[in-house]
C-alpha cells in the first residue's frame, strides 16, 4: 500500500508536514506545494525554506515545480537535485485562472505540441533525477486524456499522478473513474490515483474499481482527518482519537505562532486547515460561525477549546 500526501498550497507546508509526521505519519511520500520556476528568478526564500532538507528531516518529500519553460524547469530541478532529492514533480493540474492563462498547470494540457516539446527537453536533460507528473484528464473534456497519455508514453515518467477531473471542474463534481481506468491501462508509466479519498471506504472503492492496488494520493481528505492513512492501513481498526487530534492541532498552532508574522496570519492559516478539519466534528455549524468571527487569538482559543470540549467526532 502506497499513500501520498498531496501538495496543497498554503496547507501542506514543511511545518504542517513535520507535525503531521510526528503525530500520525503513514505517508510514503509528501509533495510540496508548487514552486513557480519563472524567468531569471531565483527560488524564493520561502520556497527554499520549504524544501531545504534541514526542514524535512526523515520525511520522503517530493518538491513540485510549475513551469511551461523547459530551461526554467531544468534549472530549478537541478537546484532540487543538489539539495539531495531523487524526485521532482511537474504540476500539470493547477486550475487557477492566473496560472491557466499563462499556459501553466492544467493550462499546459491545452497546448499539446508545446507540452510534448517541453517533456522532450526536460527528459533529455534531466537524466540524474526522477521526474514525476501530476496531471488532470484535460482542460475541458475528460476524453482529452487519450491524446495526453499518448504524449506521456513517449517519456520515462517516474510516476504519473492523475486527478480525474478536467480544469473546468476545479475540485467540483465527481471524479471521472472510467477515464481514470482507461488512462491507467493505457499508460506505460506507473500511475497513482488522486481525488476525493476522504474515508477508508473511498480508498477500498477505488482499489476495487481499478482491479489492483496502486498508489493513492489524498489532499483534502487528509487535512480533514490526519489519521486517514492510519485508518486505511489498519483496515478500519484504528479510530480517530480526539485527544491526539487536539495535541496535533496544538502542535501545528504552536509552530505557526513561532514562525508566522502576527496573529492575523496565524489565524488565517489555521482557518485554512479548519475549512476541512471542522467536518470531523458532529454539530459543527455553530462552531464554524465562532471560528469565522475569530479575528484575534483570544477568540480563536475560545473556539478551539469549546469545539474540542463540546463536540464529539463523527463516526466514520
Ligand atoms: C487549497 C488547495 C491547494 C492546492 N495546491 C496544489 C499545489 O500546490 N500543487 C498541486 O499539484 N495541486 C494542488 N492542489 C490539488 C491537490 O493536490 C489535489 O489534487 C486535489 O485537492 C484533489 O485531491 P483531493 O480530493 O484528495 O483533495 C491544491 C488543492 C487545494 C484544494
Amino acid at each position: 500500500m502506497q499513500l501520498y500526501m498531496a501538495p496543497m498550497e498554503g496547507l501542506t507546508v514543511h511545518t504542517y508536514r513535520n507535525v503531521f509526521d510526528a503525530y500520525y505519519g503513514g505517508a510514503d511520500k509528501l509533495f510540496t506545494p508548487f514552486i513557480a520556476a519563472e524567468g531569471s528568478h531565483k527560488m524564493k526564500k520561502r520556497e527554499i525554506c520549504d524544501v531545504t532538507p534541514e526542514n524535512n528531516k526523515g520525511l520522503n518529500v517530493v518538491p513540485q515545480i510549475i513551469s511551461n519553460d523547459a530551461s526554467n524547469f531544468i534549472r530549478f530541478a537541478r537546484i532540487i537535485k543538489e539539495m539531495g532529492y531523487e524526485e521532482v514533480n511537474l504540476n500539470l493540474g493547477c486550475p487557477s485562472g492566473t496560472v491557466v492563462s499563462k499556459g501553466k498547470g492544467s493550462g499546459f494540457l491545452g497546448k499539446k505540441k508545446q507540452l510534448d516539446e517541453f517533456l522532450h527537453c526536460i527528459f533529455s536533460e534531466l537524466t540524474d533525477i526522477n521526474v514525476s507528473v501530476k496531471t488532470r484528464l484535460g482542460l475541458k473534456a475528460p476524453g482529452e486524456i487519450e491524446g495526453l497519455i499518448a504524449i506521456f508514453n513517449r517519456y520515462p515518467i517516474y510516476e504519473l499522478i492523475i486527478h480525474p477531473r478536467v480544469r473546468e471542474e476545479y475540485y467540483n463534481g465527481k471524479p471521472h473513474i472510467e477515464e481514470f481506468i482507461f488512462a491507467m491501462g493505457a499508460s506505460v508509466n506507473p500511475v497513482c490515483y488522486n481525488g476525493d479519498i476522504n474515508t477508508s471506504d473511498d480508498y477500498d472503492r477505488i482499489i476495487q474499481a481499478c482491479g489492483r492496488e496502486l498508489p493513492v494520493m489524498a489532499g483534502r481528505g487528509l487535512i480533514r482527518n490526519p489519521s486517514l492513512f492510519n485508518i486505511i492501513r489498519s483496515g478500519k481498526n484504528a479510530m480517530t482519537d480526539k485527544d491526539t487530534l487536539r495535541r496535533f492541532h496544538d502542535a501545528v498552532y504552536s509552530e505557526y505562532r513561532c514562525t508566522m508574522p502576527g496573529e492575523r496570519v496565524v489565524i488565517l492559516k489555521m482557518k485554512e486547515i479548519w475549512r476541512y478539519m471542522i467536518d470531523l466534528f458532529e454539530g459543527n455549524a455553530e462552531y464554524a460561525r465562532l471560528l469565522k468571527k475569530s479575528h484575534i487569538l483570544t477568540d480563536y482559543n475560545i473556539f478551539v477549546n469549546r469545539l474540542f470540549r463540546e463536540c464529539e467526532l463523527k463516526p466514520e
